[in-house]
């Protein structure tokens, strides 16, 4: 029972608290340990240079990675060399820890948005968040009908439908969920004909297997139409076979795309790190099947008969945010890493984003996960959070409230209680601004039919919108 209630904590703390284990843990032992008699316990330096401030630093960044610096020392300046001492791995591990403990001296000396009596100052212009809709349990996604109305999933397994300033009772009839750790019902999207086929599609963890004689889940997708309050009409768009089902109540990922006929949606790697690099399991991808649930014959892994055949890209910790960029259909990831980091990636077929391989993070508790943050053959974030934000929904933004945004990529942060403005240019991520700071769990972003951008926060549980105070 202990054990049980440990190992609960454990997996539910990795995303709650990530901010929190900032500092601690395995790697900070090591600091201290190795590194702490001449850089000192604060990172402040002595003997050693500050390992706050990369201004000052001579070579590290300057010609010279930290791991071929701290390989090969400055030994006759007095900083050793730690080849064969120190692994790789541990080396990265350092740096990520330095990166973490910058960080929060930054952080510390003061506000990061300015703001003044509910008036944020942040990406050139004043806003006020207005909640719209209250009284929300674990709001997780929400979607935007053509018909005016808004629908809103709470993870427990509740459908809602919000229309002329009032929140419905529960649609009543749609799927049992298991409701298990990060699982539940998750994200909920309209067809984009929806106006004519009233198809709306809902993505939840379901429990179906067994996994060492515990109860085990994954992700499924169905879609249904909604009359009179009721679910009616589900067909059943992408599920599993039970030997696929995992116990852990972790990294279903999902978050939903269609484009050209297509659905596009990502399953976690449900807490088995190897399994995103085994094309045979579902977990750990990006997926891709016609919106029907028919499975595409021009999948980039159709051929391999040992292939799961709906993959579009592998190698995915756990995907959060899927978004298609409005003016180049490119499709958007956010990908919640472990301890550092949280991804932003463009999926294209068939590619290998690197999980567990390469990664810019390190296990919870500071032991590394590797030492290598590129390889050959694996895709490059295009933008990435050490330490993590727990980065969670995206969206480009496509109102007119603000001119400035328009496609810019919004994207919220779970643990931060952060929702950050990414500018693209030519496909790449030139600037990361912070616009919102402690105003919650940011679970989903999304650009709203009124031109508003929306934020759906966690503790407090509602959906606000950013309203100009200009
Ligand atoms: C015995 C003292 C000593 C220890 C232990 C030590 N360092 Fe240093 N470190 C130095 C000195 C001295 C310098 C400045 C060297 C110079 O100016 O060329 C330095 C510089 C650095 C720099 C700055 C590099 C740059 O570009 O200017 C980094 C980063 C660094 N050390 C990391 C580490 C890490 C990580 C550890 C633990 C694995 C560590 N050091 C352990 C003495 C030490």
């Amino acid at each position: 029972m202990r054990l049980s209630i440990y190992l609960l904590f454990v997996i539910t703390s990795s995303c709650l608290f990530g901010q929190n284990r900032i500092g601690t843990g395995a790697v900070s032992e090591l600091y201290t340990s190795v590194c702490a008699s001449c850089h000192g316990a604060e990172l402040t330096g002595g003997l050693g240079t500050t390992l706050l401030d990369v201004a000052k630093w001579k070579y590290v960044g300057k010609g010279k990675s930290f791991l071929e610096y701290v390989n090969e020392g400055s030994p006759q300046m007095g900083m050793p060399a730690y080849e064969g001492a120190l692994t790789d791995a541990q080396i990265r591990s350092l740096e990520i820890y330095i990166d973490e403990m910058r960080q929060k001296s930054e952080r510390a000396k003061g506000p990061l948005v300015a703001e003044t009596d509910g008036v944020y100052s942040a990406g050139g212009y004043s806003f006020k968040l207005e909640t719209v809709v209250d009284g929300l349990s674990k709001p997780w996604s929400i979607a935007f009908l053509p018909t005016k109305g808004v629908l809103i999933t709470e993870r427990d397994g509740s459908l809602r439908m919000f229309k002329d300033g009032e929140l419905k009772a529960p649609v009543e009839g749609t799927p049992k969920v298991w409701a298990n750790g990060q699982g539940g019902l998750l994200e909920v999207a309209a067809h984009p004909d929806y106006q004519h086929n009233a198809w709306v599609y809902l993505a939840f963890s379901e429990s179906g297997g067994e996994q060492g004689g515990k109860k085990a889940g994954m992700t499924k997708v169905v879609r249904g139409r909604i009359i009179d309050n009721q679910w009616m009409d589900e067909e059943v768009v992408f599920e599993v076979p039970a030997k696929f089902h995992r116990s852990a109540g972790v990294h279903f990922g999902t978050r939903l795309v269609f484009k050209d006929g297509f659905l596009f949606f990502g399953i976690g790697d449900r807490g088995a790190q190897d399994m995103a690099q085994d094309l045979s399991v579902p977990n750990g991808k990006i997926h891709r099947i016609h919106d029907d649930g028919r499975l595409p014959k021009d999948n980039p892994f159709a051929n391999e008969s040992d292939a799961y055949p709906s993959i579009w890209t592998y190698g995915n910790r756990n995907p959060q945010g899927l978004d298609l960029h409005p003016s180049t259909g490119e499709i958007w990831e956010s990908e919640h890493g472990p301890r550092g980091g949280d991804e932003i990636n463009v999926m294209q077929a068939g590619r290998n984003y690197g999980w567990p391989v390469i990664t810019y993070g390190m296990n919870y508790n500071g032991k590394p996960i590797t030492g290598i943050t590129a390889k050959e053959g694996m895709e490059q974030p295009k933008h990435y959070w050490t330490p993590s934000i727990a980065v969670c929904g995206i969206d480009f933004y496509e109102g007119e409230v603000f001119p400035d945004w328009k496609y810019n990529l919004f994207a919220g942060g779970l643990a931060s209680e952060e929702l950050h403005r990414l500018i693209i240019e030519d496909g790449q991520v030139v600037k990361d601004e912070i616009i919102l700071k402690s105003v919650g769990r940011v679970r989903d972003v999304a650009s709203g039919p009124d031109g508003h951008l929306y934020v759906v926060l966690n503790g407090p549980d509602k959906v606000v919108r950013l309203v100009s105070a200009d």
